[in-house]
């Protein structure tokens, strides 16, 4: 196995701010693995997230020292266009990640600004729909769904992009035990 993620001291502070909001982070991920990161409210999961798709340093600016490794390539030197093709970001709030009219296009539009053939993209959604459980919804509107399957429709979106990592923001939060199971279950299925 071989490692996937290599975060090396990493110290990040959004500008203006004195205290780092991550400091002299280390953690090595290797290829196969899940990995669950748990911390109170402010503690920088979600800056940790965002410094592993490039969002840090490139568009959240600040104090970054260290270095993060994502399948060979330095984050901080890499676009954040190429970054994203590699690490899938679920956002915590994902809302505003979700406008779609209904779930197919949900899914299908990572891979339409991809430009990816149709039937690539429809092979995709007929791949995802199954595995996240969100066949009889196909054609309902996003924002007619229950709280779990919303996250489910977040996580497939991003699932259509094939990513190779993939990254979820606080992903069981607002869901009830049950809810939580499911998210949990595809992460393991995932892996
Ligand atoms: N865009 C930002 N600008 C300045 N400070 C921020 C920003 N986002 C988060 N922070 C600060 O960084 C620290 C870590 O926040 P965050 O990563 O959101 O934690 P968590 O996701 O664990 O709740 C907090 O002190 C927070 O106030
Ligand atoms: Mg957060």
């Amino acid at each position: 196995m071989s490692t996937a993620v290599s975060i090396e001291d990493l110290t990040f502070a959004y500008r203006g701010q004195e205290t780092p909001a991550l400091r002299g982070i280390r953690k090595e991920v290797q290829e196969g693995s899940l990995v669950v990161v748990m911390g109170h409210g402010g503690a920088g999961k979600s800056t940790l997230c965002a410094s592993l798709n490039g969002i840090i340093p490139h568009f959240f600016r600040g104090r970054y020292q260290g270095r993060v490794m994502v399948k060979g390539l330095d984050v901080a030197r890499t676009k954040v266009a190429e970054m994203s093709r590699r690490v899938g970001l679920v956002l915590q709030d994902f809302d505003p990640q979700l406008f779609s009219t209904n779930v197919e296009l949900e899914m299908a539009f990572g891979p339409e600004n991809l430009c990816l053939a149709r039937g690539e993209i429809k092979n995709r959604i007929e791949t995802y729909l199954p595995f996240l459980a969100l066949e009889s919804f196909r054609r309902r509107e996003p924002a007619s769904l229950s709280g779990g399957q919303e996250q489910r429709l977040a996580i497939s979106s991003v699932l259509t992009l094939e990513p190779e990592i993939l990254v979820m923001d606080e992903p069981t939060t607002d869901l009830d035990p049950q809810g939580r199971e499911e998210v949990l279950a595809i992460a393991r299925r995932l892996r």
